[in-house]
């Protein structure tokens, strides 16, 4: 990218959107933020060049002025909980009406990101990009299949550049789900776990996803495509919780009979209403123990790029961010 170029990014006071914004103000961008409560700025609003705009990524107005005289865009934001109707009016919505107004700008690129949650969750074995879109009964998963397709669609009505990230599990400083919680999880002593850990988990490292996106941005391979980015191979849980655990000086493991576990998930999913998160019990428990990779071949073989963090480094870093914050 050229640094004279100005980068709009929605989702930036966020854990993700932070790591990025930082990668821009670092490699000298003008960064201009969309936030839509600027108190939650703090990590990223005295950088250099980053300018915090207050607005609504779901209220066109605001994001039709924010993004004038911008050039690329990474859309972050989103919603990665709640009910399913706040999740489609700010995965669906919202998103639309980001990229109607990038659409409208003339903007050279767009970056999306997704979630690998759109395959769902009971496949198994190798997911390329080219396999379908099966995000189940689930709030997240589903809106934000439907998230991906407005780009498409909105992006190719009006020809204007884009590209998908699909992220897994992301790790990393400021990460609250896949650091510190599972951190403080995998802290207990014996770590206690549906099964033995032999299934895979999907940890990718922060840096790796920023990384890809920024490639993502300018790559001209890039442009319509979607693409994966998570740990290929998977690591097991055992590996993923046991890298934490050995923070905490132990190893030592709980493991909870799958068979006491499993039935009563049914029976939840099962009396679950439609379309929230619960429907999806007994697929996330059986998921723990499959064995399945997200292929990280057509970015490789596209792209030239693979993740460059392994596990145990990831770990090691995001340990001195759990000193940091006093957790370790
Ligand atoms: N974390 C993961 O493991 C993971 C994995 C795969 C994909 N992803 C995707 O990565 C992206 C970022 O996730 P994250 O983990 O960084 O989430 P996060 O920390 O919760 O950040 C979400 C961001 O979206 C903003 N946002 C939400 N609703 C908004 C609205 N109506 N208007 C403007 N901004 C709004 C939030 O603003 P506030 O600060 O005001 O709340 C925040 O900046 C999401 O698209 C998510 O689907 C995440």
């Amino acid at each position: 990218m050229d640094t004279t170029q100005t980068i709009f990014v929605t989702g930036g006071t966020g854990f993700l959107g932070g790591a990025l914004v930082r990668r821009l103000s670092d490699d000298g961008y003008r960064v201009r933020v969309l936030a839509r409560n600027p108190a939650r700025a703090g990590y990223v609003r005295d950088l250099p060049g980053v300018e915090i705009i207050p607005g609504e990524m779901t209220e066109a107005r605001s994001v039709i002025s924010a993004l004038r005289g911008c050039d690329r865009v990474f859309h972050v934001a989103a919603a990665t909980n709640g009910s399913l109707a706040h999740q489609r009016h700010t995965n669906i919505e919202g998103t639309r009406c980001v990229v109607a107004a990038a659409a409208a700008q003339g903007i050279q690129r767009f970056v999306h990101v997704s979630t690998v949650a759109v395959y769902g969750y009971s496949r198994q074995g190798i997911i390329t990009e080219a396999d379908p879109m099966t995000p189940g009964d689930e709030p997240y998963s589903t809106t934000k299949a439907e998230a991906e397709k407005v780009v498409q669609q909105i992006a190719d009505a009006n020809r204007m550049p884009y590209s998908i990230i699909r992220p897994a599990m992301i790790y990393g400083p400021r990460s609250g789900m896949w650091t510190e919680k599972v951190f403080r999880l995998a802290s207990l002593r014996p770590t206690p776990w549906i099964g033995d850990g032999s299934g895979s988990a999907y940890p990718i490292y922060v840096d790796d996803v920023v990384d890809l996106m920024c490639v993502l941005a300018t790559h001209p391979a890039a442009v319509g495509e979607t693409f994966n980015c998570a740990p290929d191979p998977s690591p097991t849980w055992r590996d993923y919780l046991g890298g934490y655990a050995r923070l905490k000086g132990h190893q030592a493991w709980l493991g909870i009979p799958f068979g006491l576990v499993y039935p009563a998930a049914r029976l939840i999913a099962a009396l679950a209403p439609s379309q929230t998160e619960l429907k999806e019990a007994a697929h996330v428990i059986n998921m723990l123990r499959q064995s399945k990779t997200h292929s990280m071949a057509k970015a490789r073989d596209q792209l030239g790029w693979s993740p460059q963090v392994a596990l145990a480094d990831g770990i090691a870093r995001s340990a001195i961010w759990l000193h940091e914050i006093g957790r370790l």
